[in-house]
């Protein structure tokens, strides 16, 4: 027999199907929209077109495909914004909410879709009394407040293109974006606050405009009240240019395919990718996900999803999918420990939230701070809950699941990527019992399949994952680079598109993630995946989150080393490691038994949230770290540089 792509040692056995309860009022209760999509792909999606969205002029053809370009819904002409405000003002819901947003320091707006229409059709005025015309592109990097939909939106108004830079990222990531899309206006604020104090962002940009040589305006937004400098002609406050601007802006009429928005995804080394997404195709698939996967009752549910806008997690799930489903969201600035380690429970509270969608990260951090912070306040609002961004340990799920959901609310683990635009794989939750841990299988409409090495597609065990056939939100490119998207993502198995992660499929058909396949280990010829030592790590009470990676070893290839942080009420010991790597053995077996666990205080991650596996690659390798800029927090390294030296390897 060949040897295996990726071998399988994590079982999981615990499966959760909804309660009756939960079935009776659910928004898709059996598997016939899963049929309905087998059956005829093209016309499946046509109908949830056609549904979901408003088409100023029909489509005449779903789908042109010549690998690897998609176009979707050709002949058809929309426009997002009406999409996601004018249509529902028309029918009468205007006074309905569209956000109620919180203000990290407790203040708070509530922004009804009447509120939010105006407030875009006078920005959208504003943007073209600056120069910007369709097919233009717009810079957008801001704090999480209401005027960044509100930017967004306009620009689809105008059809104009955004960018969304996030806020975290610095002068340089600002110049590379800006340049590459030559983006004609940025929008900002003067800051935004985070844990307490003021983030400044304009300061930024201005550090960043010398390296432009697109930009023709700056836009900002007042929101810290932090000093800033403003250059006559080229800086305007927006309430300076809003308090001349008309409500009356009619939609332009976009293609189908036209340029909605560029993404930058950040590669580890290599300059980023502008991952362009264009109209119909995408609002179709986010507002379908959007709608089946949470299990969306516009009229009575609060949805929220916990991300930061400048991810696809927000263009998608807070942005553009829940304001086409017409549903009212929460929105919310700052950090979840701010004035407390309870704010996301207080808020969930105070608004009586019946969807969360959050990161396996932040789950693993809430597990950190202890069970009691969630115990404060009354969840029982909630009714189904959504993870993004990584494969969640099933102790982080379980975790979730009882102290969050009161063993009650469905959980979608939803799989995807910036370059999917919208949900790939998760669960429908009325319909498919869950496993902890496992995606489950594709939402209806979507085909993947695992492969082995030779892309020849595997029934079980463990390959690579890849999608099979196009779907609605895929992206469509590279922005000025149509080599590199094919060079990236369709070139490793002929015919389908593969982004680098791994997944086993189990006896019933479900998939479950196995991190990147870069990360993967290989140790005397076992190739072993992150993932799976990393929940048997997590698995351990003592365990809050745990990362592994291969270190080069002289004797086996590559040895496991995990890097753990500890719950709150452990003390590290000689005996308490001993008994974490045990741990990892008892559970899946010897050859996974990590050579050694190093205990530190926090773990280095990008600024979603993703644990840089490759820093702590280099660390144990005593390699020069290599770029560093994508980090949340620099200082981690440091500390477990040392942690690193301190710790003995052992046999
Ligand atoms: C990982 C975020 C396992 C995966 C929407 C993917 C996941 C990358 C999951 C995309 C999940 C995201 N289970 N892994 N539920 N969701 N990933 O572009 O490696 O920020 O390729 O998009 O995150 O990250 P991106």
């Amino acid at each position: 027999m060949a040897e295996p792509t990726i071998e399988d040692y994590f079982v999981e056995n615990r499966t959760f199907p909804p309660s009756a309860a939960f079935v009776e009022q659910a928004v898709v209760k059996d598997r016939s929209l899963y049929e309905e999509a087998a059956a005829d792909l093209e016309a499946f999606w046509a109908r949830q077109a056609r549904e979901l969205i408003s088409w100023f002029d029909p489509f005449d053809t779903v789908l042109e495909w010549e690998l690897p370009f998609a176009k979707w819904f050709l002949g058809g002409t929309l426009n997002v914004s009406y999409n996601c405000l004018d249509r529902h003002v028309e029918a009468g819901r205007g006074d309905k909410v569209a956000f109620h947003w919180e203000g990290e320091p407790g203040d708070t707006r509530t922004i009804t879709y009447a509120d939010l229409l105006r407030e875009v059709a006078m920005f959208a005025n504003a943007l073209k009394g600056l120069g910007v015309e369709r097919g233009d592109r717009v810079a957008i990097y801001m704090p999480m407040i209401p005027e960044l939909p509100v930017a967004m939106l306009a620009c689809t108004r105008i059809g104009a293109a955004h960018s969304v830079i996030f806020g975290g990222f610095s002068p340089d990531s600002i110049v590379d974006r800006v340049n590459d899309a030559e983006c004609k206006v940025i929008i900002t604020a003067d800051g935004g606050w985070r844990r307490g104090t003021v983030a400044p962002l304009k300061p930024n940009v201005d550090a960043a405009l010398p390296g432009t040589h697109s930009v023709q305006h700056v836009v900002v937004v007042r929101r810290g009240e932090n000093e800033v400098e403003m250059v006559e002609g080229r800086d305007h406050w927006y309430h300076d240019l809003m308090a001349s601007a008309s409500a009356d802006c009619p939609p332009e009429h976009m293609g189908s395919e036209d340029l909605l928005y560029l993404l930058y995804t950040s590669g580890t080394t290599a300059k980023p990718k502008g991952i362009m997404h264009t109209t119909g195709g995408y609002l179709t698939q986010v507002a379908f996900t959007h709608k089946v996967v949470f299990d969306i009752h516009p009229e009575t549910d609060v949805y929220w999803c916990a991300a930061d806008v400048g991810w696809v997690t927000g263009h998608s799930y807070i942005v553009y999918g829940p304001l086409t489903n017409g549903v009212t969201s929460v929105m919310y600035e700052g950090t979840p420990d701010t004035p407390g380690r309870d704010r996301l429970w207080a808020i969930a509270e105070k608004y009586g939230v019946t969807q969360l969608y959050t990161a396996p990260t932040a789950i693993r951090m809430f597990m950190k701070w202890g069970d009691e912070e969630p115990a404060k306040h009354d969840l029982s609002s909630l009714r189904v809950l959504g993870t993004v961004g990584e494969p969640i340990n099933p102790e982080a799920w379980m975790w979730y699941h009882e102290h969050i959901g009161g063993s009650r609310c469905p959980i979608v683990d939803t799989w995807w990527q910036t370059e999917t635009g919208g949900h790939m794989v998760t669960p429908l939750p009325g319909v498919i019992p869950t496993k902890p841990g496992s995606a489950t299988i594709p939402v209806p409409g979507v085909f993947g399949e695992v492969v082995d090495d030779d892309g020849k597609p595997i029934e079980k065990g463990g390959g690579y994952w890849t999608l099979s056939r196009p779907w609605p939100s895929m992206l469509r490119g590279i922005w000025g680079d149509p080599e590199r998207y094919r060079e990236t993502y369709w070139s490793r198995f002929p015919g389908r598109y593969f982004a680098g992660d791994g997944a086993k499929i189990d006896d019933d058909g479900y998939i479950w993630f196995l991190g990147r396949v870069d990360d993967v280990m290989n140790v005397s010829g076992h190739r072993i995946s992150t993932t799976e030592v990393e929940s048997a790590l997590v698995d351990h009470p003592a365990v809050a989150e745990a990362a592994v990676v291969g270190a080069t070893d002289p004797l086996t290839g590559q040895a496991i080393v995990g890097y753990v942080i500890l719950r709150q009420a452990y003390e590290s010991s000689p005996e308490l490691v001993e008994e974490i790597r045990q741990h990892v053995a008892t559970k899946i077996g010897p050859t996974a038994r990590p050579k050694a666990v190093i205990i530190v205080p926090d773990l280095p991650k990008t600024r979603s949230g993703k644990i840089m596996r490759r820093l702590l690659r280099d660390v144990l390798e005593h390699r020069d770290l290599g770029d560093t800029t994508t980090l949340a927090d620099a200082s981690v390294v440091a500390e477990i540089q040392t942690r690193a030296t301190e710790s003995p390897t052992e046999d």
